[in-house]
């Protein structure tokens, strides 16, 4: 038998890389038996942002539950499970770690393979799963609360990283900028919810690189112009008019304009440079509408096919996790020592 071969037919996904603990069923044909997500944003919602220790034993406590629930939802018993896919990198160290064992304890038990997944190009492959044909080769964009990065993604294991965020990633604006305003945590949903009443042309925010070739983003002048604007420059003798709620809503619709016209410019700009006619887009910020909006009407300009992840595998999910039957077909097993690795690197070791 060619180990490589599936056998058994499902895949089992986890994904525990920030502060959701996700697990998910998945057939061959990538269809989603189960998809089952634990958000921990009561938890860290009093802090204005994820704190790692808090995130980890949230994991231990949740990963099990989630898993049963997972194979519950699916019909599907332990032994049907061909391999486990977990992802492995990149994230916070602590979180990672308790899917990666949960993933290697079930993977020595049931004497399946283990598949370790790039938490990023799995963002990218959620767009792969409603998909009718194969979304790839591509331009890949990923915006969430930990990366914007663009890839030339040649195929579902082979991904060219073309730019990334020189400082703050697009969510983690989103949820600083939120912080500012007053808005609960997540930011982005609430930033998005309160701009619908604001103007986006309130506030002539800066729009970092994008009228320069370099692919790269940068978040952090357009976060610190919003707070200026918000709460006045310290020590200035001018200093802004109170926040009221048609300013917070001003303030809102202009900083999500300013990333919004960045990062469809930057997916324009990457088309250009690698020739390639479909656009991938996905993570957390792909959730919103005036950027989705705003990519529908660049695709169709440009004639390219534009693939946005579905809304409910825009934010962490197991699900994306589909992406394991891609190394499962093509035999790049995970070893049992595999380790989490926090940074974005692009490859984990394989033995076929
Ligand atoms: O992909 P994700 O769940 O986590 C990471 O891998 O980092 O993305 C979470 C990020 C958060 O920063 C959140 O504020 C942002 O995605 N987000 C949004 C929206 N929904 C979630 N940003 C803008 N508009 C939204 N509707
Ligand atoms: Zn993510």
């Amino acid at each position: 038998m060619n180990s490589a071969e599936p056998q058994r037919r499902f895949l089992l996904a986890l994904e525990s890389s920030c502060d959701e603990t996700a697990a998910a069923v998945i057939d061959q044909q990538r269809q989603v038996l189960s998809n089952v997500v634990a958000t921990q944003h009561e938890l860290h919602e009093r802090f204005g942002g994820v704190v790692p220790e808090i995130a980890s034993r949230a994991h231990v406590e949740r990963i099990l539950p989630v898993i049963d629930e997972a194979l519950r939802q699916a019909n599907v018993k332990l032994d049907d499970i061909g391999a486990i896919a977990v992802a492995t990198h990149p994230g916070l160290v602590g979180s990672l770690l308790v899917g990666l064992t949960a993933a290697k304890t079930l993977a020595l038990v049931l004497d399946v393979p283990l598949l370790a997944v790039n938490h990023i190009e799995a963002h990218l492959y959620a767009c792969q799963i409603a998909a009718q044909s194969s979304v790839f080769p591509a331009v890949g964009m990923v915006v969430s609360g930990g990366h914007s990065n663009l890839y030339d993604c040649r195929s579902p294991v082979e991904f060219d990283l073309l730019g990334s965020t020189t400082d703050d990633a697009a969510g983690e604006a989103f949820d600083k900028v939120a912080q500012v305003l007053g808005l609960e945590y997540p930011g982005g949903p609430r930033i998005e919810e309160v701009a619908r009443s604001g103007n986006p042309q309130a506030f002539p925010f800066p729009r970092t690189f994008l009228n320069e070739s370099r692919l790269d983003f940068s978040f952090s002048g357009l976060k610190t112009a919003v707070l200026y604007a918000a709460k006045g420059i310290p020590g200035a003798r001018v200093q802004p008019p109170p926040l009221d709620s048609q300013r917070i809503c001003d303030l809102a619709a202009s900083f999500q304009a300013a990333v919004v016209d960045v990062l469809v410019g930057k997916c324009d700009q990457a088309l250009r440079k690698t020739g390639r006619t479909t656009l991938l887009v996905g993570g957390g910020v792909a959730a919103n509408s005036c950027f989705r909006q705003r990519l529908e009407e660049m695709a169709a300009r440009r004639r390219v096919s534009l693939v946005i992840s579905p809304r409910e595998y825009c934010t962490d999910n197991a699900a994306m996790g589909a992406i394991g039957w891609e190394l499962w077909e093509r035999g790049l097993f995970a070893p049992l020592d595999t380790d989490v690795i926090p940074g974005l690197v692009r490859k984990q070791p394989t033995t076929r």
